[in-house]
């Protein structure tokens, strides 16, 4: 209060000064000099101390130097190096840019551009990763300010032993996934591939499950998974929060964090195997279907049934003539004994919805899109049909492959396009 008043202070003391009461006021204005100095000093330090806790430490000096004038004692001059070293190690945590632009070029190789100072931890068939605090992190905390959602250099992060966390940090206590992903998390398919390496580091590590999950995308916070994501991860883990880092601008350090950059990265077959078929199990529990499962269904004529599901799309992909695309496959199925078509709008499908027709379905055939994700609901050894309509071949580039890595990933076959 006194800090803040004393500009108005200082205009109102020049006008009133008499000579015989110069001494007071030069006194005066010296220390209201000292105290408007202080007050700058506080606003532009690096570590925005609020006013009051630079006149906290301010007196917590002057108490200091008594100390050490009055008490010589040995005990209590190591309580003070202690003090003062730890003090000295809460000002040197250095905050560094999420999103490092010096590596734009090669944002998703080794270190990449996000935490760029900082390098991975391989396992052998796992997806490679961070942990903090940990052996390679000499116990420090991984500690961020990465509350931008527009730019990832305005976003940043530091490493702090618990006792010298920087001043005013929030600890979040428990586990903390952070994930960068170079692509998105509305998308099925780059959400299950942001999700599955925090799966695998769960399996192996005694299925330990996140208290929260902190989104980015190139450095900037993301505060929402896509709706499908969102289900999957409930389905895993139970309720997950997303961070958006709301409860004020200072820094926020994690009891622990698992930090993945990579996607999948280099996670191994077998353990893809795994996380996909934990999901799978996962969400059909989660969905309630029955683990049981039904029995082999026969048609009339005691020929075991096909079911066939055709995924079809409203909107920008769509077939330019989907009834003759479904007449195609109707064609097709009216061939084979015991098929059965069943064509499949799965935007207007909930996320168990999705699960359950999964569940239903031995060959899913669909247009190239990222609907197909939904394959990993079938039964291992399903069939998938890949079609691509005309130009969408040319447009999707390296993504047409995407679905055959996914099928083999998660043990379906891949009947082609
Ligand atoms: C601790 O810091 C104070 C001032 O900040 C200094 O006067 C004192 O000598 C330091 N004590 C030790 C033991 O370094
Ligand atoms: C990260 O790895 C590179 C290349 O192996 C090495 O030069 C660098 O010192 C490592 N950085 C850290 C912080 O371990
Ligand atoms: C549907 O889910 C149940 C329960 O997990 C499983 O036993 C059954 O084989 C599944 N059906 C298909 C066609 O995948
Ligand atoms: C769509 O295909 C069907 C069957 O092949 C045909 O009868 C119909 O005229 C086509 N419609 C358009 C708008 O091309
Ligand atoms: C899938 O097929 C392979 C080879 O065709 C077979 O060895 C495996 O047991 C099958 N898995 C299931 C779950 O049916």
């Amino acid at each position: 209060m006194e800090i803040q008043s004393s500009p108005k202070g200082f205009t109102k003391l020049k006008s009133s000064c008499h000579p015989t009461k110069l001494f007071v006021c030069i006194s005066l204005l010296f220390i209201t000099i000292v105290l408007f100095h202080l007050q700058v000093y506080s606003f532009y330090s690096p570590y925005s101390y609020s006013p009051t806790s630079a006149s906290r430490n301010f007196l917590r000096k002057w108490r200091g130097i008594n100390i050490v004038d009055v008490a010589s004692d040995d005990r209590d001059h190591s309580k003070n190096t202690d003090a003062n070293l730890t003090s000295k190690l809460r000002d040197s945590v250095t905050f560094l840019p999420l999103e490092d632009l010096r590596f734009a070029e090669t944002a998703m190789v080794e270190h990449t551009w996000f935490m760029s100072s900082l390098n991975d931890t391989y396992g052998e068939n796992e997806a490679e990763h961070l942990y903090f605090p940990s052996e390679t992190s000499k116990g420090r905390h991984l500690c961020m300010k990465g509350s931008n959602r527009a730019d990832g250099t305005k976003n940043s992060y530091a490493l702090a032993w618990p006792e010298s966390l920087p001043d005013s940090a929030t600890l979040l206590k428990g586990l903390t996934f952070v994930s960068d992903t170079y692509y998105d998390y509305g998308n099925l398919w780059h959400g299950l591939t942001a999700m599955a390496p925090f799966v695998g580091w769960s399996i192996k590590n005694g299925w330990l499950r996140p208290n929260r999950w902190v989104l980015f995308h190139w450095g900037e916070l993301r505060d929402k998974k896509g709706s499908w994501l969102q289900h999957l991860m409930q389905a895993g883990f139970g309720k997950v929060e997303v961070e958006n880092f709301e409860r004020g601008d200072g820094p926020y350090c994690f009891e622990k964090a698992v930090v993945m950059r990579h996607n999948e990265g280099r996670m191994g077959k077998a353990r893809k195997l795994q996380v996909f078929d934990l999901l799978r199990c996962k969400a059909r529990s989660f969905c309630g279907i029955n683990p049981a499962g039904k029995a082999q269904e026969v048609n009339e004529r005691g020929q075991p049934i096909i079911r066939l599901a055709l995924l079809m799309r409203k909107g920008s992909r769509s077939c330019k003539n989907a009834t003759a695309v479904i007449d195609i496959f109707a064609k097709e199925c009216a061939r084979v004994e015991g098929c059965v078509l069943k064509v499949v709008q799965s935007e207007d499908l909930s996320f168990c919805d999705q699960v359950r027709v999964m569940n239903e379905t031995d060959i899913v055939a669909s247009p190239h899109e990222a609907q197909l994700t939904n394959m990993l609901f079938m039964g291992r050894n399903s069939s998938v049909m890949e079609f691509f309509p005309k130009g969408w071949l040319e447009l999707a580039g390296v993504g047409q492959y995407a679905h055959h890595w996914m099928a083999d990933q998660s043990g379906m076959r891949h009947q082609g396009a």
